[in-house]
Formats: structure tokens, sequence, C-alpha cells
């Protein structure tokens, strides 16, 4: 079997770390195609080094650029080297372009694609990533999906039962593996050592990139007005590129730069990162992985979004949805800095996001599919008549997969009451509505 990687930015590279390292575990043949979309030092090469993987066989090299260019020249890229490398399967991750041009390029050369971190959504297509994760899932043959709420997504979606599989996230494998590791060998950038965060109190991590908030100048102002209330933080704040070219743009680079608690620092290795976050009374943020993360680490977030498709950390406690309202910040991160017990509860958070074996389950599933030779992607041959979609009462003892047997059917949804519950095959399904899909 060979296993082709692609990805192309900082996240991607994190969550793709534990399975690229656990497919070298198994001696199972792979190649890591990068499409270079995040090319900076700092945004790229730093992560194989931390991570200490597999670095990329191929780089596309794409670049900058919109994203119209930038998916077209990935598709042209990827769609000449899956051609000559022939693999059974293409892993992509997450939401960004290389997920779009990958999954685009490799369905239709009839590469079976596994989606990691399959089943999110904002439910807001304004969002590139949105139409993205939606775009990929369509083309996937395999889902590895971090948490039952986005397997219930795909199922509401109309996608088969049998290729979702809940793995939890591989960014608590990338977590937990590199924490300790993290913490032994130390801060190795300047800009944080200098900042001595070991002797910090109220320590406020700060990212944004998303095109939301920083391409937008009333956005950015009122997150700055926020920041500026927040003057007993010690805000320290890895800047993105994109954010450092758009602050600039605006003039509003030197003002905050300008004000004392706020530190603007290079965009840091995994290993930093993860020291900076660990030590933090509080994290704001608008990036995906790091809400996933502060939940991970126990760390309270505010998220600078109007919605996520990261629900569950909101659910569960540990993430509140501030946008870039400037009251509602302020409001929030008070309450944190000065409730012991409102801080409390929000750290004692349970994590929804797996106990770090993600990249395990992920590669068993794959090996899986591939022994049973479900990754061979072929036109079918039966010839269907009809095709129907059902609904019913369950009023017998019978489980998903028997009553699947008995009716030569597919489970689709399950309703227990007002809930969708997620249709294991030993689910019993007495007493619950079920929609099921007939093929003749
Ligand atoms: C991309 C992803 C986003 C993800 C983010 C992770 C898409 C549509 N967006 O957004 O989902 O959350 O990565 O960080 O795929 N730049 C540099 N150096 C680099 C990379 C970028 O200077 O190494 C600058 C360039 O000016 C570029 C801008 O940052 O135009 C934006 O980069 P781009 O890759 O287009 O989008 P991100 O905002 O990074
Ligand atoms: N991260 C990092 N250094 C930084 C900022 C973030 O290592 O200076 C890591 C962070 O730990 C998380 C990931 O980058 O795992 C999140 O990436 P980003 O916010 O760029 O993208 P998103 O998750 O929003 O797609």
């Amino acid at each position: 079997m060979k296993i082709a990687t692609i990805l192309g930015t900082r996240p991607e590279i994190i969550k793709m770390a534990p399975i690229i390292d656990e497919i070298s575990r198994r001696d199972i043949d792979q190649i890591v195609l990068h499409t270079g979309q995040h090319y900076d030092e700092e945004m790229s090469d730093a992560f194989f080094r931390d991570l200490d993987i597999r670095t990329p066989d191929y780089n596309i090299h794409v670049g900058s650029g919109t994203h119209g260019k930038q998916t077209g020249l990935m598709m042209k890229g990827i769609e000449e080297i899956l051609l000559d490398e022939k693999p059974d399967i293409v892993l992509v991750q997450g939401d960004t372009n290389a997920v779009l041009a990958a999954a685009m390029v490799a369905s239709k050369l009839h590469i079976a694609i596994g989606h990691v971190e399959a089943g999110l959504r904002s439910f807001d297509m304004t969002m590139p990533e949105e139409v993205n994760r939606r775009v990929a899932d369509v083309c996937s043959a395999m889902y590895f999906i971090p948490t039952i709420d986005s397997a219930i997504n795909l199922l509401a979606e109309g996608y088969s039962r049998k290729n979702l599989i809940i793995t939890g996230n591989t960014v608590v494998d990338a977590c937990f593996r590199h924490l300790d590791i993290a913490k032994k060998r130390g801060i190795e950038e300047e800009s944080l050592r200098e900042l001595n965060i070991d002797e910090m109190d109220n320590i406020l991590t700060l990212t944004m990139h998303r095109a939301e908030n920083v391409d937008v100048k009333e956005r950015v102002t009122d997150i700055i007005e926020a920041l500026k209330e927040l003057d007993d933080m010690n805000i320290i704040f890895p800047i993105h590129p994109r954010t450092k070219n758009t602050l600039e743009k605006f003039d509003l680079f030197d003002e905050l730069n300008n004000l004392d608690h706020v530190h603007i620092i290079k965009p840091l290795g995994y290993l930093d990162f993860l020291q900076l976050t660990s030590a933090s009374t509080l994290i704001l943020t608008d990036s995906g992985g790091l809400q996933e993360e502060a939940i991970t680490l126990s760390v309270p977030a505010l998220t600078l979004r109007y919605n996520t498709e990261r629900p569950e950390t909101v659910t569960a406690g540990g993430n509140i949805l501030v946008g870039s309202d400037k009251e509602a910040i302020v409001f929030n991160a008070r309450k944190i800095i000065d409730d012991n017990e409102f801080a409390d509860k929000m750290k004692n958070a349970v994590n929804p996001y797996g106990q770090g074996n993600s990249a395990k389950l992920t590669v068993d599933a794959i090996e899986d599919y591939y022994a049973r030779g479900l990754l061979n992607i072929v036109a079918p041959e039966d010839i269907m008549t009809s095709f129907t979609r059902n609904m019913k009462n369950m009023d017998e003892n019978i489980s998903v997969e028997e009553f699947e047997r008995k009716e030569n059917s597919l489970v689709h949804m399950v309703f227990d009451g007002e809930n969708m519950v997620f249709p294991t095959d030993d689910l019993n399904l007495n007493g619950m509505m079920i929609s099921y899909d007939k093929r003749k």
C-alpha cells in the first residue's frame, strides 16, 4: 500500500505529523507532498523539524495568491505527481486550499481520499474554509472524524455511516507527545526567551489570521481597542504574516506594537508555542487548531469569531465566542482573569477530542480498508432499479446491523426523542425513529 499525504500550511503539518509518523513506524510506503502555500521558514520548515517527521518528497511551491490562482496551480501540480506516484489513498487534513485542490484532483483520478478532520461545519459559506471542507467531504471515501457531533453533521448531509470513523483529533496526539519534549528542550526563539515567561503572570496568548477578521479594518480596530483595556495582562502575539501585512496596510501595526503590555513577536515553532500556550491564563484567538489545543491544555479560550465549526469546545465550557466585539472581549477576559471560580470551570471543561490516539485509529482504519479492497474506486456494476429513503418508528429490540441485514438497507439517521444519535453497529433501535436507504 502507498499513502500520499498532501499538505500546505502550518496547521496541516502539525495535525498530519502524528499520522505521517505512524505510517513511517509501520513501514508503509508513503510520500508527503507540500503545496508550498506556506513557505516562510517559521510557517513551514520549522514544523517538520520540531515535530521530527519525514520532510516533503515534493513541493509544488505555489506560494501566495488569490484563491483561484492558488487552487489552480495546486491542482496542476498535484495531478502530475499523483499520476506518476499512483498512491492507494490520498490523505488531506482540514479545510485549506490544499484540501480542496487535492480532493478534486484525486477524486477524478479515482484515487481514494481520506479526509482527516472531516465533518466540521461552521454553516457560514462566506468562509473559504467552509467551502473547502464541504467539497473535500463530497469527494472522500474515508472520513476521519474528531467527534460524534461532526459525524452527525455528515449523516445529516446524507453520507453513509459505514465510512465515518470517529478518531478524535490528531492535534491531541501532537500536543500530548510534544509538551514534555518542549519543556525539556526549553525556549529556542530569542524574542520569546527574552520575555521570560516563566516569571510572568497573567499571560494572554493572542493569535489571529482569519480573513474575515484581519482583512476588515473595523474588526481589527475593535479588537485592538479591547486589547488596550486589558492592560494588566501580558499580551503575547506571535503574528501571522497575513496579519502583519494587513495591520501595516491599515496603519495599525505601530499603534498596537507601541502598547507596553503587548508584545508582538515572530510566529513561533511548535515547541516554543506549546510552552507559551500552556503557561497562559487565557488564549484569545480566531484559529481553529488553537480552540482545540486550548481545551486540550486546560487553558480558557475566547474565540474572536461569530461562529465556530468546533462547537464542542463551547458546549463543554472551555471556549466562549466573542466575535470582534470589544465589550464581549473585555467582559469575558475580565471574568477569566478576576473570577477564579469562572476560570476554573473553563479549565475543567472535558476535552471532546479524544485521548491522543487518533493517528493510530486513522492508520488502523486505512490498513483495514486496504485489506478489504475498499480503497479501489471502481464504477458500479450492479444494476440499480430503485433507491428509496424511508423512515420508521422502531418498536422491537434490534441492532442497527441486524436491521440492515434483515431489510437489506443502510441505516442513516437515528433519533432518540429530539436527539440525533450515531448509529453504531450494535445500537439497539427500540423506541427510536430511524431513516434508512434501500437499494434494489
Ligand atoms: C491559510 C488557510 C487557512 C488556515 C491558515 C493557517 C486557506 C484558504 N486558508 O490561511 O484556512 O487557517 O492558512 O495559518 O487555505 N504569507 C507569508 N508567508 C507564508 C505564508 C503566507 O508571508 O509562508 C502571507 C502572504 O502575504 C499571503 C498571506 O500571508 O498572501 C495569506 O496566506 P494564505 O496562505 O493565502 O492564507 P492564510 O491566511 O495563511
Ligand atoms: N501555532 C504555532 N506557532 C504560532 C501560532 C500557532 O505553532 O506562532 C500552531 C498552534 O499550536 C496550532 C496551529 O499552529 O496547532 C494553528 O494554526 P493556525 O492558527 O495558523 O491555523 P488554523 O488552525 O486556524 O487553521
